[in-house]
């Protein structure tokens, strides 16, 4: 993992984008505490919060499919998960996550999602279905560094209205884990 986010700082300007340690940490036992062996990310950007799902999946004998619409850094990733020792177990697909979401057959115990911020409505609605009964969603940056009340830039919007949803959705329980910029854990009853 250190060696992803010291590539990321020193290959891309967006090292920001990162879950970074603490949050990485969080991931990868949050996937060991709650047995999910199956495991989709959406959004992949290098691959570091992908390793620490791995990581954790790997202890397990699990596994993680991801989606990136990027490939332009797929050499980090996949060098990344190389040096972490779990190339094997993930999958990753490049390509936009709407589109390919629902040509997915799978179930998931764990959905991870921290792609655009402007579609976490749809790929809330997308993964629920992927998700099986007891098993977890997590979405990353649901404080929006304070900006959900403001409707008037795209992101905002979109954050404020996935907040609202899962909120009224008497599918799941969810509650805020006050790490780094907000992490939602939802829970499918
Ligand atoms: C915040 S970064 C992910 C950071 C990563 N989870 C980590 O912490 O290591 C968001 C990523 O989502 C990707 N993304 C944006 N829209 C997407 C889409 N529609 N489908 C798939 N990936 C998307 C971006 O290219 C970017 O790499």
């Amino acid at each position: 993992m250190n060696w992803i986010e010291r590539q990321t700082h020193t290959r891309t300007n967006h090292a920001q984008m990162l879950v970074g340690r603490e949050e990485g940490l969080y991931l990868r036992d949050f996937v060991v505490r709650n047995n999910c062996k199956r495991v989709l990310e959406i959004g992949t950007f290098t691959g570091y919060s992908l390793a620490c799902l791995a990581d954790g999946a790997k202890t397990l004998g699990g596994r993680v499919d991801a989606i990136e619409i990027n490939k332009e850094l797929d050499y980090i990733i996949e060098e990344g998960l190389k040096r972490a020792g779990v190339s094997e177990l993930v999958k990753v697909s490049y390509g936009d996550a709407l589109e390919i979401l629902p040509s997915i057959a799978e179930e998931y115990d764990l959905v991870f999602i921290d792609a655009d911020k402007r579609q976490y409505p749809q790929y809330y609605e997308l993964t629920l279905p992927l998700v099986k009964p007891g098993g977890y969603i997590l979405a990353d940056n649901v404080s929006w560094y304070g900006r959900t009340s403001s409707h008037e830039d795209p992101k905002s919007a979109g954050i404020s209205s996935f907040n609202s949803i899962v909120e009224s959705d008497s599918l799941v329980e969810s509650h805020l884990v006050d790490i780094r910029d907000g992490l939602l854990v939802i829970r499918r009853r």
